[in-house]
């Protein structure tokens, strides 16, 4: 590039707000600030990523500026960048996301992968799940078990309302049934021996942990999604408790945790009647997912 096709210091080209954006970030202690610039102004320009590179030069309309500014300012005030997308990526689908419901995590995907290994292809099943938020595990289980049948609860009306978005952008709204309410409530009390699964990932988070975590997760992801009393485990104890009569015999139960929760769990699930206890680890090696079954005369 010469100077002569440069463009002039005051016009805000691609490369120039990318730049600026960058810095912006670096300053408010943002993770990863070029790539979040980058993806904060493809969002802006409704363009792909890769496009920015080819418009380096080009100078944003003034649309795509105040956009920009807007989706600047909420992450400077450490918003979640899928919020401001709109979309995260889990299990190689995206997922509408918003405030209100927590953002599909890499841990989790190591849930679904050890509930796949629990749900034969090729054969029904009905598997429950609490807490589905954006639905993205009850939504991928369908997907990759064609013929699974999944009843999800969640305690939020914004989760109803992305989960059931999702299900029908997934195309899963048969196999997928989303009810609203407390925990194992919205099944209806006399329900037993239905399901060869439960699965969940519960909120886990210690009340007196919360105000220290990073600020995207205590103070703009919902609390209910993240806290249960006092140790983190009071709607897991719950769960495993509600569980042993909703399981078929031989049913399982995978839950993921904290780490340092998934020893305590484990022998909750023993104390309520379950066996065959498995502890499995998440991809940065730590204990993440606690896996027990009923015994199969039970
Ligand atoms: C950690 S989030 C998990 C969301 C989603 N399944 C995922 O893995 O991304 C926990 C979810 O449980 C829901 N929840 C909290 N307490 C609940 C309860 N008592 N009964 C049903 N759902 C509950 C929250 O609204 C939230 O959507």
């Amino acid at each position: 590039m010469t100077d002569s096709t440069a463009p002039p210091d005051d016009v805000w080209t691609v490369q120039r707000i990318l730049q600026w954006t960058t810095d912006f970030l670096k300053q408010k202690q943002v993770e990863s600030p070029r790539l979040e610039a980058e993806l904060l102004l493809a969002h802006a320009r409704d363009c792909p990523r890769i496009r920015l590179y080819t418009d380096l030069l080009n100078p944003l309309t003034d649309d795509e500026r105040t956009r920009m500014r807007g989706f600047v300012k909420r992450r400077a005030n450490r918003e979640p960048l899928a919020y401001i997308t709109g979309h995260k990526e889990f299990f190689g689908r995206e997922f509408a996301v918003g405030q209100g419901v927590l953002i599909p995590r890499p841990e989790t995907e190591t849930l679904v992968d050890v509930c796949l290994e629990h749900i034969p292809t090729g054969q029904p099943a009905s598997v429950c799940e609490v807490g589905f938020g954006s639905g993205c595990i009850a939504i991928t289980l369908a997907k990759q078990r064609p013929q699974l049948q999944m009843t999800a609860t969640d305690i939020s009306p914004r989760a109803m309302d992305i989960a059931t978005a999702n299900a029908k952008t997934h195309d899963v709204e048969s196999q997928v049934k989303l009810l609203a309410g407390d925990g194992f409530e919205p099944l209806g009390g006399t329900t037993t021996e239905q399901f060869e699964g439960i699965v969940s990932n519960p909120p886990y988070i210690r009340e007196d942990e919360l105000a220290g975590l990073e600020p995207e997760v205590a103070e703009h992801e919902p609390r209910e999604a993240l806290v249960s009393g006092e140790d983190g485990l009071l709607l897991t104890r719950r769960l495993i408790t509600e569980a042993v009569s909703l399981l078929k015999p031989g049913g399982w139960m995978i839950l993921e945790l904290d780490p340092a929760q998934c020893d305590t769990v484990a022998d909750i699930f023993g104390a309520a009647g379950f066996f065959n206890t498995r502890i499995y680890k998440d991809l940065s090696g730590l204990n993440r997912i606690v896996r027990a079954s009923l015994p199969k005369g039970s």
